[in-house]
């Protein structure tokens, strides 16, 4: 294995009921005032922002709202939460939602301390996070490991760039996961949901050039345990043990255990999805499903023993390219879109996305497996 120090400050709260306790965890940490950020509608209609309001009463804090997250969280919302964070003297974040929410708490957490007009520089990754307010969040859908992470994810208005910040100064101090509160997730978001998992753990497992063999095991593990719950949420949304292991391995997907020990290797579908998603405004999971197929079959041809492993690992088959094809149709079989013409786009939407994936890979420091053709050809393999 590689050397590698691993750190994660985030207290998990797990299980039925966790959520009544977001008062008193709050307080514990000596906070008094905070911005109470959400979604659109699905607290109200689940219940939790009344329990929230309630826990938030009883021990005093004092708390100032700001709804209207969207998904793929945007700039201009999160530079409002900035200035009425500001405003009250807010001293943490709290999050209540999915994955949108919680990074658009963490991003409101910077922005508190460096300013709403140097913000976006810290996604452009041109200077480095030194300090952020604490964030909590309840977590009400399982997919992207914002929970037990630093990373936070927002698209700019204008550019339409969707870049991310990376800190564990952004991990939020304590996250709620109640697998009940996800009972609700619509099924489009639960496949979604299980694309996004299925992509935090295979982006090392195959463009590492080293990749440990306990860490081979606990992601395929994942992977297998993320398939067949899904497959029992879809079934019956309401199974508790399903959703509970669902959002486990979702948290363990992305809190740094399964990127560990690996030599080299990138986010490289993420790169892919982060240009569309930002582009058309795309589910973050349907994205992915439209370029993992095409990639893999891209990387296979160049490296295919990781994918030959998948394929057996996984599956039960003897070739990288069988292996490729199952996890296509298992995509399709869940709902999630495998190519540009079933997410409703065309060829001019390729270019438009090898365009950005081009900028965005500068950023990322992708940019030598990224010019415009090389990207342009990958994509056309999932025009239709
Ligand atoms: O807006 P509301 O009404 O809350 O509805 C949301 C939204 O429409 C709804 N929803 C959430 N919980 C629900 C529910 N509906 C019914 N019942 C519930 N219990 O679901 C919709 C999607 O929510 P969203 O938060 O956007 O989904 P997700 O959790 O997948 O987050 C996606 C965002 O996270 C970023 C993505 O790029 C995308 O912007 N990511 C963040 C990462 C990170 N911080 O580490 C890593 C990921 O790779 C990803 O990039
Ligand atoms: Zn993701």
């Amino acid at each position: 294995m590689e050397n590698f120090v691993y750190y994660n400050p985030t207290e998990i709260y797990f299980g039925r009921g966790q959520e009544e306790k977001i008062g008193e965890i709050i307080k514990k940490h000596g906070v008094k005032k905070i911005l109470f950020l959400y979604g659109r509608s699905s607290i109200k209609k689940i219940g939790l922002y009344d329990k929230v309001v309630k826990s938030l009463k009883e021990v005093k804090i004092e708390f100032i709202e700001h709804g209207g997250v969207k998904p793929n969280p945007i700039l201009s919302h999160t530079l409002e939460g900035v200035r009425k964070a500001k405003e009250f003297g807010a001293e943490a974040i709290l999050g209540v939602g999915g994955g949108s929410v919680v990074d658009e708490a963490k991003a409101i957490a910077l922005g508190v301390i460096v300013g709403e007009e140097e913000l976006w520089s810290y996604f452009r990754h041109e200077k480095e996070i030194k300090e952020a307010l604490p964030v909590f969040d309840i977590l009400t859908l399982a997919a992207t490991g914002t929970e037990m992470n630093g990373n936070a994810v927002i698209t700019h208005d204008e550019t339409k760039e969707k870049l991310y910040i990376s800190s564990p100064l952004l991990c939020p101090k304590a996250s709620i996961l109640n697998p009940e509160l996800t009972f609700t997730v619509p099924k489009e978001y639960q496949a979604y949901a299980a694309v996004d998992v299925i992509a935090h753990v295979i982006e090392l497992y195959f463009s590492s050039d080293y990749c440990p063999k306990i860490q081979a095991r606990f992601i395929e593990g994942l992977i297998k345990t993320v398939m067949e719950t899904t497959e029992a949420i879809l079934e019956n949304p309401k199974d508790y043990q399903a959703r509970a292991e669902f959002m486990w391995a979702s948290t363990l997907a992305l809190n740094g255990l399964a990127q560990i020990g690996f030599k080299g290797g990138g986010f490289h579908n993420h790169l892919l999805a982060h240009a569309i998603g930002g582009l058309y405004d795309l589910p973050h999971g349907a994205c992915l499903s439209i370029v993992i197929p095409a990639w893999m079959k891209w990387w296979c041809a160049k490296n295919p023993s990781p994918f030959e492993r998948f394929a057996k690992e996984v599956f039960g088959l003897s070739k990288a390219e069988e292996g490729i094809e199952a996890l296509k149709n298992w995509f399709k079989k869940i709902g999630s879109p495998t190519s540009f013409k079933e997410a409703g786009l065309d060829e001019k939407a390729v270019e438009e996305t090898a365009k950005i994936t081009v900028q965005i890979a500068l950023v990322w420091g992708l940019e030598k497996y990224y010019n415009f053709e090389t990207t342009k050809e990958i994509l056309m393999k999932a025009l239709s």
